[in-house]
């Protein structure tokens, strides 16, 4: 396995969910046993042995690459959600999506000040959603360690907007 094929299964639909949209959809890479166990290895590969505390993962593809990379590493889980799925206190944050406005909630007690977290995706393009689950993750203490996607939009800016953090990404589409 090797990161052109995982390119090769990344389904790319056109004008979805909207026109102007160039979806890529990571369903197959995730339904194949060893393309997937590949991304969340490769995904893990800088943070083997570091001191790493929670993986954080926003709603919904999030929580697939995240909770996989939290078991291989050994971490806890934490999901990030869309408002009024949690049901203990929660922290909200409103944000500017890739398509329309947003918020996103976390769980007071998920993170205690000082642990070291990473904040995993499958996407990174504007990066208006992870940028959010920083703020969420800081405003409770929490310790930004690196993003991880598996895709990167290269175009839209989102590295830029972490520019002030580490960022990883496995494969690269302009938009
Ligand atoms: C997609 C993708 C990322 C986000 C990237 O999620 O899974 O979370 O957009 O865009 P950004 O960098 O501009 O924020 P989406 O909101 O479509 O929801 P889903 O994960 O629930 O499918
Ligand atoms: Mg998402």
């Amino acid at each position: 396995m090797d990161l052109t094929t995982i390119k090769s299964m990344i389904r790319i639909k056109e004008d979805f969910p909207k026109e102007g949209i160039s979806f890529k959809d990571i369903t197959p890479v995730i339904n194949d046993a060893k393309a997937f166990r590949y991304v969340i290895k490769k995904m893990c590969e800088d943070f083997y042995g570091r001191d790493i505390d929670l993986v954080v993962g926003p709603e919904a593809r999030g929580f697939i690459m995240g909770s996989a990379m939290a078991y291989e590493l050994g971490t806890g889980f934490v999901p990030v959600r869309k408002p009024g799925k949690l049901p203990a206190d929660v922290e909200k944050y409103e944000y500017q999506l890739e398509y329309g406005m947003d918020a996103l909630e976390i769980h007071r007690d998920a993170i205690r000040p000082g642990q070291r977290v990473i904040i995993v995706d499958d996407l990174l393009a504007t990066g208006g959603t992870v940028s959010a689950t920083a703020h969420l993750v800081e405003s409770l203490g929490g310790i930004v360690e690196a993003f991880v996607f598996l895709i990167e939009l290269t175009e839209l800016g989102g590295r830029e907007r972490l520019k002030n953090y580490d960022v990883k990404s496995l494969v690269e589409y302009p938009v």
